[in-house]
């Protein structure tokens, strides 16, 4: 889906014009891939809107930046602050919010402590990522994660998305929704984009830190969900067959949220169809996020945006 601009960019501390937020093709992460970034949505809750998550978002971003040693220059406070100011200035809800930081223009080395540091934010209308309302057909990857000693799977970092990108790519080509890999030592890791979860025997499991995954927020707040409902939680390798012969599986992510899988190498999960762990999951997650339920664990950060504006969904 083509992004829908908005009005404005949030750009080192101003709101600048959505089309002068441009860079010069000799900046750092042009040629090396020199970013970092997160991926936040906006729900909204009846006429009102908020942000979820955003706090621990923009904890993640500034931590990215760390393992780069990229000091983005605000606080966490100040940028959710950033992150509001630029929400409500556009007023898009619900929308997907995207800060970005990177290496600008300043040296070509590949050293890049003495190019800038750039900090953006960015928000517009998206609909749903993962295709497939029946739920996503996808498939174990010829590619794997990054292995732990090459690039650091917690940084949400721009370069780590090549991986991605090969991922995404050939699973499409083979007429699957999505990818999964498996993490340097064979093991499941996670989708393209997604953290990764399957039900056995009425357990839910989901793969740990260890074997190269992004420490989801969406998966943090989905196994926060399941022990208050008092779903039993393994975190735990897992050969890849656990897919073939579990009862249920689905993806979490910003952009996924809760997606259940329908089949993994065209066999199917389950029957196919959602089970009922993943539907108490997802139900409970849009339950909070749709305001239905109450914000019981303060995940929603309210922004003075109207909602019945025109969405991208
Ligand atoms: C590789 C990868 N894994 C997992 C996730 C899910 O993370 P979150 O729930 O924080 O969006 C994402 C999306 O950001 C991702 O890109």
């Amino acid at each position: 889906m083509p992004i829908q601009p908005t009005t404005n960019i949030w750009h080192n501390g101003n709101l600048i014009p959505w089309d002068k937020a441009q860079i010069h093709v000799m900046s750092h992460v042009v040629h090396y891939g020199s970013s970092i970034f997160e991926g936040i949505r906006a729900y909204t809750q009846g006429s009102a809107a908020s942000i979820f998550r955003l706090p621990e978002h923009m904890l993640r971003f500034e931590q990215s930046g760390k393992v780069y040693r990229m000091p983005l220059g605000y606080s966490v406070d100040q940028m959710c602050a950033a992150v509001v100011s630029v929400v409500e200035a556009n007023g898009v809800a619900p929308c997907y919010i995207r800060p970005v930081a990177f290496r600008g223009y300043g040296e070509i080395g590949v050293n890049p402590l003495k190019s800038p540091v750039e900090v953006y934010i960015a928000n517009y209308p998206w609909g749903k990522y993962v295709p497939g309302n029946d739920g996503a057909n996808v498939c174990i990857s010829s590619w794997n994660r990054l292995a732990p000693n090459t690039m650091p799977a917690m940084a949400k970092a721009g370069g780590n998305y090549m991986n991605s990108q090969l991922i995404r790519m050939e699973a499409e080509a083979n007429g699957y929704d999505e990818g999964i890999g498996l993490d340097v030592n064979g093991y499941l890791s996670e989708g393209s984009g997604e953290n990764l979860f399957l039900v056995r025997g009425g357990t839910l499991y989901t793969t740990p830190l260890a074997n190269s995954v992004l420490n989801g927020i969406t998966r943090d707040s989905i196994l926060t969900l399941a022990k208050q409902l008092g779903i039993p939680v393994v975190e735990q390798a897992m050969p890849r067959e656990m897919l073939y012969i579990c009862d249920e599986a689905f993806f979490t992510g910003t952009a996924a949220e809760v997606t259940h899988l329908r089949s993994v190498d065209r066999i199917l999960v389950g029957d196919g169809t959602m089970g009922p762990i993943t539907k108490a999951l997802h139900d409970e997650f849009f339950a909070i996020v749709n305001g239905t339920k109450p914000d019981r664990y303060n995940w929603l950060t309210p922004v003075n945006v109207r909602a019945a504006e025109p969405v991208g969904a």
